[in-house]
């Protein structure tokens, strides 16, 4: 592993993927972006409203695009948005081009933390438990493939799973 590699944040919404990232940035003194902030910059709307215009279909083109261009940098910290590894090509570039670490939160944690979000599309749904076991249901191998460390979220508050991953991610570095 390069000094330079990408450190890119994998989990369902609500499993602490920019609170970690942005802490982890700071603490290595790399830069940070959150994909979906990324996308809202570059479109200039909310998350949302993309999804409004376009379906999830035009969202996950532009997820894709963002992810790659963001890639093409090096030594950052990147959050992805909890569907981006639903698409074969994006599985691809985050295990070419990083070092990927999946937070892995139980969906009650999960619901907790997003119930009162209007910004996750695909949380607006009569039964939002359901839809949660659903998504973790399809993403979690998909998760587990691309994640080179998994951790355990629910058993870390923020700045514990940062010492967490950067201990996990410094004996990597060693063993080189
Ligand atoms: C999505 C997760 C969201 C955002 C969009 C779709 C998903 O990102 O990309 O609402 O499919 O799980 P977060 O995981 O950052 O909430």
């Amino acid at each position: 592993m390069e000094i330079s590699q990408n450190i890119i944040l994998v989990g369902l919404m609500g499993s602490g993927k920019t609170t970690i990232g942005r802490l982890l940035a700071r603490r290595l003194e790399r830069p940070f972006y959150d994909s979906d902030q990324e996308i809202e910059q570059r479109c200039g709307v909310r998350v949302r409203t993309i999804f409004d215009l376009e379906g999830e279909a035009g969202f996950r083109q532009r997820e894709a695009a963002t992810i790659a261009d963001l890639l093409k940098g090096s030594g950052i910290v990147l959050a992805t948005g909890g569907g981006a590894v639903l698409n074969p090509c994006n599985r691809e570039q985050m295990k070419r081009h990083g070092w990927v670490v999946y937070l892995d939160v139980p969906v009650r944690v999960l619901y907790e933390r997003t119930r009162n979000d209007q910004n996750r599309p695909l949380l607006q749904v009569a039964d939002p438990i359901a839809k949660l076991e659903a998504l973790r249901a399809e993403r979690d191998p998909l998760y587990r493939e691309v994640a080179d460390f998994v951790l355990d979220g629910a058993r870390h508050h923020s700045s514990n799973a940062v010492q967490r991953i950067l201990k996990e991610w410094e004996t990597c570095e060693t063993s080189k």
